[in-house]
């Protein structure tokens, strides 16, 4: 099954039609995994080996507004700013854009602004292609369910198929081969007191880019194999523990699981290490502060930057700790 098969079965007879307006605009939240997405069973279409379990960062994310151009080429902005249609980015953007087109027409104007620091490991890419296809959705009139517009942009960026929702959502892995069970909604209810603060030791690119991360580690580490039953074991614990909101139990379940993706990159081969020395010794400092009675947890994703998990009561004490710490309302 390629990526075009799947949007024609979604689209129907919209298929490579026309867009039925001039100009469209959407938002889409930004998303952090509580149990990650880690390994696919299909890398085309990014079928997750496990579900995952994500929060969204409030009004944090990306808008994309899309123009149609009279000009033969795109062009893209990104934060007001052109981006060559040759950076990794930029030809990720315009390769998912041609699956909707024919011969790369009509050509488009794509505008895409983040309000989240850009490679700080706040998963651009997930808001960034969600935004784009909620786009695509208005632009050509297609008046898709927030369903379908999951699976589209998991075709984007797997991470993209939660960043439709706020609050908590889960996506499901889905067995079938198509994908069509493969797909976001939203779990459980709000949970105010929860607050999440970004702790950047680094704003460098990425060593290597998570897709590449991913296959590399499905393909030789000796951990991987024991890494679908982790996540049936922590994504149970922490749907329980957003249910009870019980911030010890969430914050133990996901640490665990981070530190678990984590040790399946080192054990592979070559070894994959996205933490520098100051994420470590971040921990470290969690850890103390923590064994001090002060409730505290981090997550980290493919970057060196660490999420912490906390309660909104103890805002003060953890700034006095981590003054830079960036707290985004949820
Ligand atoms: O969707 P991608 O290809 O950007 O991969 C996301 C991977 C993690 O952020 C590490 C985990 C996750 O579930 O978001």
């Amino acid at each position: 099954m390629h990526k075009k098969d799947i949007i024609q079965l979604l689209l129907g007879k919209y298929y490579l039609h026309a867009p039925q307006h001039e100009q469209a605009t959407a938002f889409a939240p930004t998303n952090i995994a509580l149990c990650k997405y880690w390994g696919k069973r299909d890398t085309e279409l990014n079928l997750p080996v496990t579900s995952s379990l994500s929060i969204s960062l409030g009004n944090k994310g990306a808008s994309t507004t899309l123009r149609l151009l009279s000009e033969a080429e795109d062009v893209l902005i990104l934060n007001g700013s052109p981006l060559e249609t040759t950076t990794r980015f930029g030809k990720r953007v315009v390769e998912f854009l041609d699956l909707f087109r024919i011969q790369q027409q009509p050509s488009l104007r794509i505008d895409i602004n983040m309000n989240i620091p850009l490679a700080a490991g706040l998963a651009s890419s997930a808001c960034g292609f969600a935004s784009l296809v909620a786009a695509l959705n208005k632009l050509y009139g297609w008046g898709l369910s927030l369903q379908d517009l999951s699976i589209l942009a998991r075709l984007g960026s797997g991470s993209a198929s939660r960043s439709f929702w706020s609050g908590f959502v889960e996506w499901h892995a889905g067995i079938q081969a198509d994908g069509m069970d493969s797909y976001s909604e939203p779990f459980s209810a709000a949970w105010p007191e929860l607050c999440i603060g970004l702790h950047v030791v680094s704003h460098e690119a990425k060593p290597i880019p998570s897709r590449e991360a991913m296959q590399r580690t499905r393909e030789t580490s000796v951990l991987y194999r024991s890494w679908p039953e982790q996540v049936q074991r922590d994504l149970l614990a922490i749907k329980q523990a957003i249910n009870q909101q019980d911030i010890s139990a969430l914050g133990a379940a996901a640490e665990t699981n981070a530190l678990a993706m984590h040790a399946t990159m080192l054990s592979a081969w070559p070894p994959i290490s996205y933490s520098l020395p100051a994420t470590t010794a971040a921990m470290h400092a969690i850890w103390q502060l923590r064994s001090a009675g002060l409730v505290v947890y981090f997550t980290q994703d493919a970057g060196p930057n660490l999420k912490l998990l906390f309660l909104k009561k103890d805002i003060e004490l953890l700034s006095k700790h981590f003054p830079s710490l960036e707290i985004i309302a949820l």
